[in-house]
């Protein structure tokens, strides 16, 4: 029985046998917020200023935002029609799997992941299905295709995998599409696309055509720093958003959020989102290098973040410990408990936070492999 099954009307059981959700450990110092994949640079003026423009904000901002799906759309070669908005692609990802898996259906994801897949079909009653990840912490493609089954409705494939960082290669990609069910929705979540630098990562813009059960998911919310404003998009076939939209909250993309999204996508912006993407992405790579010169086996990280596994993966003894050491130095990094620990890349200055932390804990407590 979890802690808010006490309520003073009836409710589903399933639904209140889910674990309330837990703060992490509150900083006692200012430190660095590492723990959500956030960009730490602060919005670029342009997009602040297209915010504050002329917008009634006692009008409801017209739903279908063509310009924005027109802009979006020209850089896969698709028309507006197979490009869906929402608050946030993890919207969207809950849409797909309502629209798709019913109670006695299934749907798969890699585990560990986004920590939002475990929940997403919990409303409707369909199962999750997570496949561990390998050795490597790569999703298992051989063991998730076996793991389809005349009930499995939606393949959720994160890429890179956020929390562990490597990206799907795309001969693997094809392979697996291969293996999937031509009437099986397949979601390629690329919310940190943006950071890639392996050259042989799959790209959604090149793959979608090729697969008509593929839906590609980008967000404004990690490389364009917006992830406060709620804006994401799908693009794919329109039958499927068409099927997404009926489950969909009408009207919670906000004008605020579009405008917002469309000053990001001016050449300008795209150059000067490009240059701070590059300086995180170095900074990235510094980070994951200094780790693994610490003796940690940090695995290929191709998002805003890098991962210090648990000790049987060559990573560090008790992860909730390093946690609440972070948290004491007044910095928020993200534990998954007994599998690893998941830092976000945020300012310049934490990066030296960050070393001498890990440093001294492994240290004081030993447990590299
Ligand atoms: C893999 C992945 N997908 C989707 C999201 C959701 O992003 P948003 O709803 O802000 O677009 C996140 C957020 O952390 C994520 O890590």
């Amino acid at each position: 029985m979890s802690d808010h099954a006490q309520t003073p009307v009836r409710f589903r059981a399933d639904v209140l046998a889910v674990p309330a959700y837990r703060q992490g450990a509150t900083p006692t110092e200012p430190g660095y917020k590492l723990s959500s994949n956030e960009n730490p640079f602060a919005p670029l003026p342009g997009v602040l200023e297209a915010m504050t423009g002329a917008f009634d904000i006692n009008r409801y901002a017209a739903a279908a935002m063509p310009e924005l799906r027109a802009e979006i759309g020209a850089e896969f070669g698709v028309d507006p029609a197979h490009v869906h908005l929402a608050a946030g692609s993890v919207a969207i990802l809950y849409q797909l799997v309502q629209a798709a898996a019913a109670a006695g259906d299934s749907y798969l994801y890699a585990w560990p992941s986004f920590e939002a897949y475990p929940g997403l079909g919990l409303a409707s009653g369909a199962e999750p299905v997570g496949v561990p990840l390998t050795a490597e912490a790569e999703h298992d493609l051989d063991a998730m295709a076996e793991a389809i089954t005349e009930r499995t409705r939606v393949i959720l494939l994160c890429s890179p995998n956020n929390p562990t960082g490597p990206a799907l290669r795309r001969a693997d990609f094809e392979r697996f599409m291969a293996r999937v069910p031509a009437d099986t929705l397949v979601v390629l979540d690329e919310a940190y696309r943006e950071f890639v630098t392996d050259p042989e990562a799959v790209r959604g813009e090149d793959v979608l055509a090729a697969h008509p059960n593929l839906v590609v998911l980008r967000t404004f919310s990690k490389a364009y720093g917006l992830a406060g404003l709620r804006i994401g998009y799908g693009v794919g076939d329109p039958a499927i958003f068409r099927a997404a939209a009926s489950v969909a909250i009408p009207l919670s993309v906000t004008g605020i959020a579009e405008l917002a999204a469309r000053a990001s996508l001016t050449p300008e912006a795209r150059a000067a989102h490009a240059e701070r993407v590059a300086v995180l992405v170095e900074r990235r790579d510094r980070l994951a290098a200094a780790l693994r010169e610490l003796g940690l086996a940090v695995p290929d990280a191709q998002g805003n973040f890098v991962w210090i596994p648990e000790a049987e993966q060559g990573g560090v003894p008790d992860v909730l410990a390093l946690a609440a050491e972070f948290a004491e130095r007044g910095t928020l990094v993200r534990p998954f408990a007994a599998r690893g620990l998941r830092i976000s890349v945020g300012e310049e200055e934490s990066l030296p936070v960050i070393i001498d932390l890990v440093r001294a804990h492994l240290a004081q407590r030993g447990g590299v492999a």
